[in-house]
């Protein structure tokens, strides 16, 4: 699974930020992998990823552009990473697929429920497939839970919880110097700007877009009042310290399921605190808490005899339940950013496309998991539920044959 000695694929990355560099180091690291295109609007960044090929000792020639459309006409470039900042993610992504490039489309959200659309038609018409980059998915908590859940150890699940907790202050406040996108995001909108990493698991444990689908949502927007007091403290004598911000400190956002499931995710990132995704898995016969590090199954008492319920470390749950995938993996000695997600994610990629094969995770996927981003804007400024599109036609009731089977899936038992 992870011998790296299949078909050399030819990959391009778009968006050489943080982010996209990663992607570049990771692709370069596998021996049945090349990055033979690169590009950004901005020269420097350019400049920069070129110095991983030169500390790697990679020699393979490699297109630069700052204009995408000019790498998509790259007959060699057989697949595109979409590492750039939210505002342009689905139409560098739909300009790939209608060049007949297969995409991995990074986390983020999506402007509006038409680009959704146009992003799903696109694959459709050109029969390339679109994956979200959804790392998370491969995480080893995260696939140890929906294996447990697959078994039926919590037993009906009847409510989720997820978010991005994550205190990007500084980010945000720096965001002009540092060129990053979130810094326009916060001041301009209001809405569950990140929900990706949260809702791709819970969605595999749902069977979201797969015999379950999200029929409506309603997100509650707190005031916005952590990013203020930061420029205040650190920027008094910028622009910053007077500006209006949109974005709520805290914006939670509650899914109704056409199964009778609910979801909640929560946006948390202009407050001090530490990371966490604050997961919650929660059954007719027990419960996980991420933030606790533990899980609860019914019966499971503190004391023979004693009627108090009892909680467990998940630590021990991940060692009996831990997926196939994950045990391999720890036995390979490779190894990946964000405790090795990113390794495996990208793996999912590569083998997707050396096998022509349906990715885990696809473009209605995609689309309505960047949906929320719009939909949440929607529902916080008009302060009720909104419906949420059904991006697969009707098909999301039964996908017959159109789910993934290789290794990498996170639809059966793995
Ligand atoms: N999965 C994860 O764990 C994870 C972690 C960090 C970031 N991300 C995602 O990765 C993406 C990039 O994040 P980042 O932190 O690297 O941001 P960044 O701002 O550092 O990088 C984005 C890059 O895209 C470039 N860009 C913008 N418009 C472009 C265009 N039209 N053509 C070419 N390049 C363009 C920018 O110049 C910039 O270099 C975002 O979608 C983010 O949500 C995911």
């Amino acid at each position: 699974m992870f011998s790296e000695n299949g078909r050399k694929v030819k990959i391009a990355v778009v968006g050489l930020g943080g982010r996209g560099r990663g992607w570049v180091e990771t692709f370069l690291k596998m021996k049945d992998a090349d990055v033979i295109g690169i590009c950004d609007i901005r020269e420097d960044r350019i400049q920069e990823t070129l110095k991983i090929y030169q500390e790697l000792g990679v020699t393979c020639d490699v297109m630069t552009t700052t204009d995408y459309n000019e790498l998509y006409q790259n007959p060699e470039i057989e697949a595109v990473v979409n590492a750039t900042s939210w505002q342009v993610h689905h139409r560098v992504t739909i300009a790939a697929l209608e060049a007949g490039k297969h995409v991995g489309l990074e986390v983020g959200g999506a402007n509006s429920v038409q680009e959704c659309w146009d992003m799903v038609r696109a694959a459709e018409r050109s029969g390339k497939f679109c994956m979200p980059m959804a790392n998370v998915c491969y995480g080893r908590e995260e696939m140890t839970l929906i294996n447990m859940t697959r078994k039926g150890m919590f037993g009906q699940v009847v409510h989720c919880e997820g978010g991005y907790g994550h205190d990007r202050r500084p980010q945000i406040g720096w965001g002009d110097e540092l060129g990053h996108y979130r810094q326009l995001n916060f001041t301009k909108r209001n809405g569950e700007l990140y929900p990706m990493h949260a809702i791709g698991y819970i969605s595999k444990i749902l069977g979201i877009n797969r015999g379950n689908r999200m029929l409506s949502l309603i997100s509650v927007s707190s005031k916005a009042a952590g990013q203020h007091e930061w420029y205040l403290e650190h920027r008094p004598d910028t622009p910053f310290a007077n500006q209006q911000i949109n974005q709520g400190d805290i914006v939670n956002t509650v899914i109704r399921l056409a199964n009778g499931e609910t979801v909640m995710l929560t946006h948390d990132c202009t407050l001090p605190r530490p990371y966490s995704r604050s997961g919650r898995v929660q059954g007719t016969k027990g419960l996980w808490m991420e933030d606790k590090g533990q899980y609860y199954l019914e019966g499971a008492k503190a004391f023979e005899g004693e009627e108090r319920a009892c909680w467990h470390d998940f630590e021990e749950a991940m060692s009996e339940y831990e997926p196939k995938m994950w045990k391999e993996f720890r036995a390979s000695g490779k190894s990946g950013t964000h405790g090795g997600m990113d390794y495996l994610v990208g793996r999912a990629f590569v083998d997707t496309l050396q096998k022509n094969a349906i990715p885990p995770v696809d473009v209605y996927d995609a689309a309505l998991w960047t949906a929320i981003t719009c939909l949440s804007e929607d529902s916080v400024s008009t302060g009720g539920f909104v419906a949420v599109p059904d991006f697969t036609n009707g098909r999301w009731m039964d996908r017959g044959e159109d789910v993934c089977t290789t290794a990498f899936s996170l639809d059966r038992e793995v």
